[in-house]
C-alpha cells in the first residue's frame, strides 16, 4: 500500500505540473482528493490492514494528501502569476511615447480678412447691416437706378430663380433696404458684408464671392469724407505709407462715381510686374449716392447727401496675401489654408 500511495503521488504530481488550466487543476483535485478520489479510497480500504500497519499507512496517506494539496496550490499560484504577467504585457502603456497632437482648427483666410475689414470700419463708427442673398430685381437693380434694359446689367449676369427673384449680384441692395428703414433719419454710417453671386468663373472670378458695401448719409456729406474714410481704411489694412487715388468712373447708383486705387502693395508705387508698372492697384468702386437712389429710399436729396463704396473681399485678400488664383480660397486644400 505504501508503494501504491507513492505511485499515486508521482502520477498526481506529473498531471498537476503538466496542466495550464484552472479547470483541469480542479478535475485533478477531485480525481485524487475528492470524496471518491484515489487517496480517499486508499484510506477507506485501510480496514483490510493489520493493526500495526494501520497507523503508519494512515499517516502516510494523510501526508501524501497534504503533499498533493500543496503541489496543487503551488501550481495554482504559478498559473495565476503567469496570467498576471500576460495581462501586464498586453495592457502595458509606454508613458514615454510621444502624444498624438490634436488638430486645431482655425478661421478661413477670407473670414480673417472679413473680420479685419469689419474691425476697421467699426472703429470709425460704422454699424453692420445685413440683407438677403436671395434678392428681388427691384432691390438688386431697379432701385439702384439700373432699369431692365440698362447695359450695366450685362456686367452683373446673375442666377435667376424667377424673372423677378435672383441671387444678389452685389451688396448694394442693402443700401436701399437700410435707407428705406431709417429715412428720413440721419446720420447713417453702415457697412454690409456678405456673399454675392455672378455667372463668372476664372482665376480672378468665382460664381460666389464676398463683398463689403459701405455708405454714409448725412447733411453735407462730401466726396472728401469718402476719400478720408477710404484712405484710413486702406492704411489700416495695407500699411501706413499707402496712398489712394480716385479715378472717374461710372456706376448707375452713384454720381459722381470713382474707381479707387491703392498704391501697389508690392512695390509701394514704384511700378512692378504685379501692378503692371503703374504703381497702382484697383481695390473698389465708390461715389456719391445718386439723388434718385436717395429719393427712392425715402430721403430728400435737397437736404441730405451720401457716399457709397463696394469692395470685393477676395480681391483684398489676394492683394494682402499675394495670391494669384482666387479659386484657392474655395478648394479646401489644407496646405493652403493652414498658412494663415
Ligand atoms: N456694386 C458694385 C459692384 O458690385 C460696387 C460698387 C461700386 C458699390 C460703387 C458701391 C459704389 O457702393 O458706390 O460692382
Amino acid at each position: 500500500m505504501k508503494e501504491q500511495l507513492q505511485e499515486i503521488k508521482k502520477r498526481a504530481e506529473k498531471e498537476i505540473k503538466s496542466t495550464d488550466e484552472f479547470a483541469k487543476l480542479k478535475e485533478i483535485q477531485v480525481k485524487y482528493l475528492g470524496k471518491k478520489g484515489e487517496i480517499t479510497q486508499v484510506l477507506r480500504s485501510m480496514g483490510k490492514l493489520s493493526k500495526e500497519d494501520r497507523p503508519f499507512i494512515g499517516k502516510l496517506a494523510n501526508q501524501v494528501k497534504d503533499e498533493i494539496t500543496e503541489i496543487i496550490d503551488k501550481r495554482k499560484e504559478y498559473l495565476e502569476d503567469l496570467e498576471k504577467d500576460k495581462r501586464y504585457i498586453s495592457e502595458r502603456i509606454d508613458v514615454t511615447l510621444p502624444g498624438i497632437k490634436p488638430v486645431i482648427s482655425q478661421l478661413h483666410p477670407l473670414t480673417l480678412i472679413m473680420n479685419e475689414i469689419k474691425e476697421i470700419f467699426l472703429g470709425m463708427g460704422f454699424t453692420i447691416a445685413d440683407g438677403p442673398e436671395i434678392e428681388t430685381d427691384y432691390y438688386n437693380f431697379e432701385a439702384l437706378n439700373i432699369p431692365k434694359e440698362h447695359p450695366a446689367r450685362d456686367m452683373q449676369d446673375s442666377f435667376y430663380i424667377t424673372e423677378e427673384i435672383l441671387l444678389r449680384t452685389h451688396t448694394s441692395p442693402v443700401q436701399i433696404r437700410t435707407m428705406e428703414r431709417v429715412a428720413p433719419e440721419v446720420p447713417l454710417r453702415i457697412i454690409a458684408p456678405g456673399k454675392v453671386y455672378r455667372r463668372d468663373d476664372d482665376a480672378t472670378h468665382s460664381p460666389m464671392f464676398h463683398q463689403v458695401e459701405g455708405f454714409a448719409v448725412d447733411k453735407e456729406i462730401s466726396m472728401g469724407d469718402l476719400k478720408g474714410t477710404l484712405l484710413t481704411f486702406a492704411r489700416q489694412m495695407f500699411g501706413k505709407d499707402l496712398q489712394i487715388r480716385l479715378r472717374p468712373s461710372f456706376f448707375p447708383f452713384t454720381e459722381p462715381s470713382a474707381e479707387v486705387d491703392i498704391s501697389c502693395v508690392i512695390c509701394r508705387g514704384d511700378g512692378c510686374r504685379v501692378c503692371g508698372q503703374t504703381g497702382w492697384m484697383e481695390i473698389l468702386g465708390a461715389g456719391m449716392i445718386h439723388p434718385r437712389v436717395l429719393e427712392i429710399s425715402g430721403y430728400d436729396p435737397e437736404k441730405v447727401t451720401g457716399y457709397a463704396f463696394g469692395m470685393g473681399v477676395e480681391r483684398i485678400a489676394m492683394l494682402k496675401y499675394s495670391m494669384d488664383d482666387l479659386r484657392l480660397f474655395f478648394t479646401n486644400d489644407l496646405r493652403m489654408l493652414e498658412q494663415f
